[in-house]
Parts: structure tokens; sequence; C-alpha cells
């Protein structure tokens, strides 16, 4: 059958009355009443129920399987007057085998056996719909980027060292010398606002070595990482990250309605996110109950009760959580003038949820070598940092954001598992 003529279930349904058209797509459902058989027929754009009359095979077709269908548009029986098609002919381009090997229809499959068939699993449409609002979530931070004057960049993944963690890199055999995979662009954006772009973002791959079996952790994931140049304070990037929440939810609404309302999810732009230091943020949660010390960073939990919190007293799903103290914050964020105890920084925490973690960074070299040896850090042991503040380097800060987390928290996935195709963690390493 001639696959040029072919036409979109979307557009089928809006074509007149007697029209002729050839379909193509999944078998959803056969049923039979008497002599008439019906199909039907889910493409990309949605589901078109199929008449026939003449075709005894249509019993043989087995779900899933794909066909190419030819016919007539005719207003159909149901009330809300859609189109339906009267078969003429059709062929089959692949039978599926039966029984398929995970429930699309209820859905009651368990997530682990679901991504293990995920090419069928992304068939069913509420799995569909988280993907595509992923994939204008993407276009969205890259419009977003774009349109505030930041140069795309692309680093490499395959790495001689890291400035984060070093229990968190992966180590890769390269030829005949140890190398890592790269568990954040971080030295690599430094490097491009010095290298005069000023404002640099990069979306791509992040590794980390962590042994978490959580909802939100995985092994390899989406980053999210900007960098800017002659800033003033933290502030400065807090206010980017701000506007590009707006943009990512603003674009997801207009874009993604139908998507929304099949996962029955309302999103709400923001109002000014507030912004609580961290030393207030544990007395909010000392009020709660739950006691954290003065050098001790934010747990899940913590996470999730500040997220309660800030829900109740600012009507917001977002809070930045700012000043970490030193102890638990890497060797190159900043410290502020008077107080060598805490960190010009912050984290984005989303209905509870840690999605980011940005800093105003410490441009000046010898200050930046000592905060190195504070931490045990050799800045000469990183080939090439330490040269970033050598020859001109600008005030600068920059944020990481985790893609895989802000669908999560977006759409209130229950397990970043759901938001990412092919999940990578300490237990899965396939498909
Ligand atoms: O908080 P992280 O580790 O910060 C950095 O990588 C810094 N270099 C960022 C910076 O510019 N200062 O990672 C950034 C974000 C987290 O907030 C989270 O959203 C995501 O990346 N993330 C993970 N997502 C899934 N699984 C994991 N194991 C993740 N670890 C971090
Ligand atoms: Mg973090």
């Amino acid at each position: 059958m001639n696959l040029e003529k072919r036409k979109y279930v979307k557009d089928a349904l809006n074509e007149k009355d007697n029209s002729k058209v050839v379909v193509a797509g999944w078998v959803e459902k056969i049923k039979s009443m008497g002599n008439i058989n019906f199909i039907n027929l889910r493409d990309r754009t949605g589901v078109l129920q199929i008449v026939s009359q003449r075709f005894k095979e249509i019993n043989k077709l087995t779900p899933e399987s794909v066909i190419v269908a030819s016919g007539i548009m005719k207003k159909g029986q149901k009330k809300s007057g859609e189109k339906e098609l009267l078969l003429e002919d059709f062929e089959v381009m692949n039978k599926a085998e039966t029984p398929l090997p995970i429930d699309l229809v209820q859905d009651t499959t368990q997530i682990d056996k679901r991504i293990n068939n995920r090419f069928l699993d992304a068939r069913n449409p509420k799995v569909n719909a988280i993907f595509r609002i992923r994939s204008e979530i993407f276009k969205a931070i890259v419009d977003f980027f774009s349109e505030e004057g930041f140069i795309n960049i692309n680093t490499p993944k395959i790495t001689s060292s890291g400035v984060e963690s070093g229990a968190e890199l992966f180590e890769v055999k390269y030829f005949n010398k140890g190398a890592y995979l790269s568990q954040s662009p971080q030295i690599y954006k430094q490097m491009m606002v010095a290298a005069g772009f000023e404002k640099v973002y990069e979306i791509g791959p992040v590794f980390r070595a962590e042994k978490s079996r959580t909802v939100r952790h995985l092994t390899e994931f989406t980053g999210v990482d900007m960098e800017m140049g002659f800033i003033e304070s933290e502030d400065d990037v807090m206010d980017v990250v701000e506007r590009m929440m707006k943009y990512i939810i603003r674009h997801t609404t207009a874009k993604c309605e139908y998507e929304l309302d099949t996962l029955n999810i309302e999103l709400k732009i923001p109002n000014k996110i507030p912004r609580i230091k961290m030393k207030e943020v544990k007395l909010m949660l000392d009020k709660c109950g739950k006691k954290l010390g003065e050098e001790d960073d934010l747990d899940s939990e913590a996470e999730k009760l500040i997220g309660e919190i800030v829900k109740e007293k600012y009507n917001s799903e977002f809070v930045f959580v700012t000043d970490y103290p030193w102890s638990k914050r890497p060797f190159y964020h900043m410290k502020p003038k008077n107080n060598k105890n805490s960190t010009k920084s912050f984290d984005l925490i989303f209905n509870g949820t840690e999605i980011a973690t940005g800093a105003q960074r410490e441009h000046r070299y010898e200050i930046l070598k000592q905060q190195g040896k504070e931490k045990g850090v050799n800045l000469d042991s990183i080939k090439g940092y330490k040269d970033i503040f050598r020859f001109g380097c600008p005030t600068h800060g920059g944020v990481g954001l985790g893609l895989d987390r802000i669908v999560q928290c977006l759409l209130k996935l229950d397990n970043i598992r759901e938001s990412i195709l092919f999940p990578r963690d300490p237990d899965r390493l396939s498909p």
C-alpha cells in the first residue's frame, strides 16, 4: 500500500465525509459484533476506529500488530460525532506475537519489567506523554538559554580528573592510561567563561558512581549546566534559574495540553521563589521536630519537610535554600566576606526534592588555592584548572540541574526511573 498518501489519525479525523484516506499504526484493540469487525488503530497522533464487514482475516489480527489501512472516512455511531474509517483494504506490516510481555492497557506491570520492555511500555499513552513532555522541556531550556544570550558548549565526557567528590568517579580504561567518566562539566564551563564567552550552557550526560538505590538517584543522568561571568553575587545565578523554571512551565503548559491532560497534571507558574538561608531553614525544621546540626546538610527527609513548610507558609512549590555550610560544599564555592564557615551557594528544592545546586565560584587564585588546601584538593593535580584563574578571570557563578529530576518533580512521578527512557543504576545496565 502507498505510504506516501498516509495520513496521521489526527488529520484523518478532520477529513470531510467520504474522503479516501490511508492510515497506518498499531492495532490497539479488535472487537467483533455479529459480522462487523472494529479495530482501534493507534498512531503517534491518536486513535481511530476502523469498521469492516468484509475481511474475515481481521479476526486473526493480534494486539500491537502494525497495519496499513485504506478506506473512506464516515461520520460514526459515537455521540461525539467522531468519524471512523470504513475499511476498503488493509495490509499487515508486522504481526505481533502473543501474549505481550507487559500489560499496556491496565498498566499493572511492575516498573522493572516495564523498563526491560521499554519500547512496548512507551506505547502506553501515559508513558508516551511523559517523554513528549520531556522533549518539550528540553526545547524550552534550549530556547531559554538562547534567548538569554547563553552559548551552547559540548565538553568531553572522558576526562583525566574531576573536581567534585572523588568517590563518585567511574573509572574507564583508556588505552594504557586510567581515565574517568565526567561527573560534571564544572571545569570546562568555568574555562569557557574565562575564554570570553561569558555565558555558557551544556545539556549532556553526567556520570556518578553512587551506589544509591533510591527513587531519585541514577548513575547516569542528563545534566543541565550553566555558568555566567561578571556576576555580583549568587543571586544573579538564582535569578536566571528562577526565570528558567517559569519559562519551562509556561512553555510546557502551552505546548503539552493533551499530554498533561493524559497524566492529569496541572502546572502552576511560580510567583517569586523564596530564598531562605540554611540557618533559618534549620530553625524552621527544628520547630517541626527535625533537628540538624550547624554543619549538617539537608537529608532527603529534611528536603521533603522544608518543601511542605514553604508550601504552607509561602504557597510555593519551590524554595532556594542558600548559604550552605563550607564543610558541605566543594572547594571552588566562594565564601562570603565575613564568614569562613559559609558559602555563597544555594540548592533549589522543588516539591521537596533537590533539583539544582549552584554558587558563586572563587575566582581569585590565591584564595582558591588556600580553599583547595583546606579540602585536601591539590589544584595542580587537576589538569588545566588552576590556569583558568591565572590569566584573567572575571567573577562568575553557575548551577547544575538534573533534567530527569525536573521532569520527575514537574509531573509528580514517584520514581526518577519514570522520567528517563533507559535508566542506569547500580543494578541496571540494559536495555
Ligand atoms: O548537586 P550536584 O552534584 O552539583 C553539581 O554537579 C555542581 N557541579 C553544580 C554546580 O554548578 N555547582 O548536581 C546537580 C544536579 C542536582 O541538583 C540534581 O538535580 C542532579 O544534578 N543530580 C542527579 N540526578 C539524578 N541522579 C543523581 N545521582 C544525581 N546527582 C545529581
Ligand atoms: Mg547538589
